[in-house]
């Protein structure tokens, strides 16, 4: 289903039972699997691929030709960027899509740079600035984003058991 107010180009296409919200723009090329959600003001980009089930949350910016796999979440305004020195006027920049493999999750307002590939089942935490690529099955925070294992604090050990546990049930 499509809400109101969106902008959905006529080459994209868009696979069975994807609920795309209101404001959304889904530019040309496009292909988004089946039972995607995308919620309100998302930007999906030139040629983007989201694999089935990808759950996009309001307000997610997706640059041209990024890649996600299937079971992606992407927390509200997940950015993700591709012009590591963006200029106005530069049209020719070296565009580095991200490549966001199936059953990775995005927290909230988590920032993606150029050319990041974010592993199978990887956590990047919510607010995180993703510098470099996330291995499988790890978690990252902060900015630059680095793996939760560096963390050492009692509460911060405690985040991490509730996490891992979520993830060994995602391997199953
Ligand atoms: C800030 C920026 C220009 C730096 O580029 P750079 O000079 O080539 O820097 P590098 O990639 O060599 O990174 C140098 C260090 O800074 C860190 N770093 C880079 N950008 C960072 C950022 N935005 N926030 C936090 N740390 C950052 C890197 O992790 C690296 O540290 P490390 O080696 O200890 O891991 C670039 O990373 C950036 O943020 N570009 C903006 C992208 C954007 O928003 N585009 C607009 C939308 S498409």
């Amino acid at each position: 289903m499509i809400r109101q107010f969106c902008d959905i180009h006529g080459t994209a296409e868009i696979g069975e039972g994807t609920e795309i919200w209101n404001y959304v723009s889904v530019c040309a090329g496009a292909k988004l699997g089946t039972s995607v959600v995308v919620g309100s003001s998302c930007w999906i980009g030139k040629g983007t691929v989201i694999g089935n089930n990808s759950r996009l949350q309001t307000g997610v910016f997706l640059p041209n030709n990024s890649i996600l796999g299937e079971n992606v979440f992407c927390g509200p305004h997940v950015i993700a960027t591709d012009d590591k020195y963006p200029r106005v006027g530069n049209h020719d920049y070296n565009a580095q899509p991200p490549n966001l493999k199936s059953n990775c999750s995005l927290g909230a307002s988590a920032v993606i740079l150029p050319g990041i590939t974010v592993g199978e089942f990887a956590v990047v935490g919510a607010g995180a600035v993703v510098t470099h690529d996330v291995e499988p099955h790890t978690i990252v925070v902060g900015s630059p984003a680095i793996p939760i294992s560096a963390m050492q604090s009692p509460s911060d050990r405690e985040m991490l058991k509730r996490w891992y546990q979520t993830i060994q049930e995602s391997r199953i």
